[in-house]
């Protein structure tokens, strides 16, 4: 019947389809931009949209890394990194920085320094060794917490341990981010599809029980 809705069953599916659905229906979906050292102290940085906080306290974010059997590790390099230093920085991606992100996200050789290849340039961090990018809004230092392996992905659990926010972007009331101003970018599904959140923003006030009734007419 036209309009009816088209039905997947995922245990017979290729891991293709599911990769597909996921991601084009767990959407938007914030951008981690991570950076990470290697053991001899080189810097990586990759996107990955695999990704929200999970835990406040602890302030914990969960990162989904495919392993890569193409490579010859089997890994990605942040995930190699990770887990050789059990230290990584999450990077925020605004509207200025979506195109070097997307360089970051360019299979270079292992040890080639992406933020040098997208023109960014380091700004060192306070708690851990791996630097964060100087030109994002805000960056988030963090230490692992537990490393999951699932299948094909490893699910980094990572404590955030310190937080640094460009002034503007910080509302000291709260303290509360200025969510209008950061120009988040958000990932869809994966065909190179993003959205914006500048000018997109609406208000849904949280209702509390009696203001419900007032809303449908009750008393
Ligand atoms: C916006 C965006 C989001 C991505 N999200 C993920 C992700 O969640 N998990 C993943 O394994 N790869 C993801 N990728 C692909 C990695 O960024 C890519 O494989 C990268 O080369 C890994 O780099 P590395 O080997 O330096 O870690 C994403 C790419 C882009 C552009």
């Amino acid at each position: 019947m036209k309009g009816s809705p088209v039905y997947f069953d995922l245990s017979a599916a290729p891991g293709r389809t599911a990769y597909n659905l996921l991601i084009g229906l767990v959407a938007p979906r914030p951008i981690a931009w991570v950076t990470s050292l290697d053991a001899e102290g080189r810097l990586n940085a990759a996107p990955f949209s695999a990704y929200n906080y999970v835990s406040i306290d602890p302030p914990v974010l969960a990162l989904g890394v495919a392993r890569a059997p193409e490579r010859e590790s089997g890994e990605k390099d942040t995930y190699l990194n990770i887990r050789a230093t059990g230290e990584f920085v999450v990077n925020v991606v605004d509207d200025a920085l979506v195109e070097a992100m997307n360089v970051c996200a360019v299979d270079f050789p292992r040890g080639v320094d992406e933020i040098a290849q997208a023109g960014l340039s380091a700004a060192p961090s306070t708690r851990i060794r791996p630097p964060r990018i100087a030109q994002a809004p805000a960056a988030m230092e963090c230490r692992v917490h537990t490393i999951l392996s699932l299948g094909n992905s490893n699910v980094v659990l990572g404590r955030v341990e310190a937080v640094h926010v460009r002034d503007a972007l910080v509302d000291t009331a709260g303290p509360y981010i200025r969510a209008e101003e950061l120009h988040a970018v958000g990932r869809m599904n994966g065909l190179g599809a993003y959205v914006r959140t500048r000018g997109a923003f609406f208000q849904v006030p949280r209702l509390d029980y009696r203001a419900w009734l007032r809303e449908r007419g009750g008393s």
